[in-house]
């Protein structure tokens, strides 16, 4: 036998639930093959990875058999191909190789047969069947007795092999019907599996692709952005050689180019971040915490251009799983922007935060962030998350790049989020954040 097969005493190897410990084995009596049914197809709604139903599978699919030992191929569409995904009892690895090909023997044969089959079958019945012959030397080659296809709707999704049956005493017709029981419910939750994976998948890549799509908008109007800037410092580089001893000249127009070359910069800064944005990671959080950090950041801008910080925060606030410093983020551009659109005039920034039902009893952590600036035309309303899209134009400290809320409206997506906003101009504007709340 294969050198990688475990030696020592076989009850310390062995994973599944034990089996009685006289060596008269016998074969589980009808009334206990019905219970590890029952059981099995209760236990496996709670099943979500695959590693642990696969080993489940095969642990019921030996006891019903009684077998010492299995392995559980599960079909891999993508690499066309069963793979082996669980193992257990004393089985050589060498014996089960990871991957079988879709044209091998065994999937062959149970895709012509579609049932059960048994070293201990009769060869009669099934001579018509050209796969038969391949497909018992290689359950020989695989010290399997039994092998049992999981199929859902004529597909083959799965298969196990079962091997080292202790001699079974009992009634094969019943332990036949028993494994094609287990056979059935094992391929619909191995079915569900595949199925949530594939769905996980799509979410990334649809989700990548956007990502993608917004990536380009950005690109296309960063050039745009650009061009104005660059072209005034290309003009000054042009005319500078001419004018080199115009004081004036050079004085004005290198303080141009300087906070053109700030511009450049700024946007810069704001694509790395869009760009290099990544996964949130998420942390149990206090929103509470983050929000009064933020304001004591504005406190001093505010404070000198004749704002009034106005907070209440919720103390029954529920917490929320969250990335700090993307929350950070959105929480900084929101408060800017206000703060942004009463400058020169004063006002009041209202900051408050509660806790939010919705309907079906789902629970948010809910911000609104609140000011008495210049309000936004309603025109501009349905582009203020556009990329680039800004009414901040002159230059100097409040040219805006009209990515902040492009970022904002990102990150609160990726956190399963909503954002809102009312306003009316001359009299202000309010943000409207949730973010769905831990369970209590
Ligand atoms: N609180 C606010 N009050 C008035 N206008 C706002 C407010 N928040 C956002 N805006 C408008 O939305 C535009 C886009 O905002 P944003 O994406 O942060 O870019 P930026 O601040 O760089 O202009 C702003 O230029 C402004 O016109
Ligand atoms: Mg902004």
């Amino acid at each position: 036998m294969s050198a990688e097969v475990p030696q020592g005493p076989r009850d310390a190897l062995f994973v599944m639930p034990s089996h009685p410990t006289n060596t008269d084995f016998l074969a589980p009596s009808s009334s206990e093959l019905l219970n590890i049914v029952t059981q099995f197809t209760i236990d496996l709604g709670a099943m979500t990875d695959l590693p642990t139903l696969g080993d489940r599978i095969l642990q019921e699919l030996c006891r019903a058999a009684s077998a010492t030992h299995g392995a559980l191929f599960l079909l891999d569409r993508e690499h066309e191909c069963y793979r082996r995904v669980s193992m257990v009892g004393l089985i050589a690895s060498t014996c089960t190789p990871p991957t079988l090909t879709m044209n091998h023997p065994l999937p062959h044969h149970l895709l012509a047969t579609n049932r059960i089959m048994m070293d201990i079958d009769s060869t009669e019945d099934l001579q018509e069947i050209d796969s038969e012959t391949g497909a018992r030397a290689a359950m020989k080659a695989m010290q399997a007795t039994q092998l049992v296809p999981h199929l859902i709707q004529g597909r083959l999704i799965a298969f196990s092999i079962l091997g080292g049956a202790m001699s079974i005493a009992g009634d094969t017709v019943l332990t036949r019907s028993v494994l094609a029981a287990l056979a059935q419910v094992s391929a619909n939750a191995l079915d569900t599996i595949v199925l949530n994976e594939d769905l996980r998948r799509s979410h990334t890549l649809i989700k990548r692709t956007d990502r993608l799509k917004s990536l380009e908008t950005i690109a296309g109007g960063f050039a745009h952005e650009i061009r104005n800037p660059l072209t005034s410092i290309k003009t000054f580089i042009q005319l500078a050689p001419q004018r080199k001893d115009d004081p004036q000249f050079i004085q004005e127009f290198s303080k141009v180019v300087l906070d053109d070359v700030y511009r450049i910069e700024r946007l810069i800064q704001e694509i790395l971040d869009y760009a290099r944005y990544m996964e949130p990671k998420l942390t149990d959080e206090d929103l509470n915490d983050i929000v009064a950090s933020c304001l004591y950041f504005i406190d001093v801008k505010a404070g000198s251009h004749g704002i009034k910080i106005e907070k209440e925060l919720a103390e029954d606030l529920p917490r929320v799983m969250l990335d700090r410093q993307q929350i950070k983020q959105v929480l900084l551009n929101l408060l800017l922007n206000a703060v942004d659109s009463m400058i020169g005039s004063g006002g009041r920034l209202r900051v408050q935060t509660c806790r939010l039902e919705k309907s079906r009893g789902n629970v948010f952590a809910h911000i609104e962030i609140e000011d008495s600036g210049t309000g936004i035309q309603e025109a501009n309303l349905e582009h203020i998350f556009d990329p680039f899209f800004t009414t901040k134009h002159e230059s100097g400290e409040h040219e805006g790049t009209g990515l902040g809320l492009t970022i904002v409206h990102q990150i609160i997506q990726e956190h399963h989020g909503e954002i809102r906003v009312k306003s009316s101009v001359g009299v202000g504007t309010t943000f409207f954040v949730d973010l769905p709340a831990l369970p209590a």
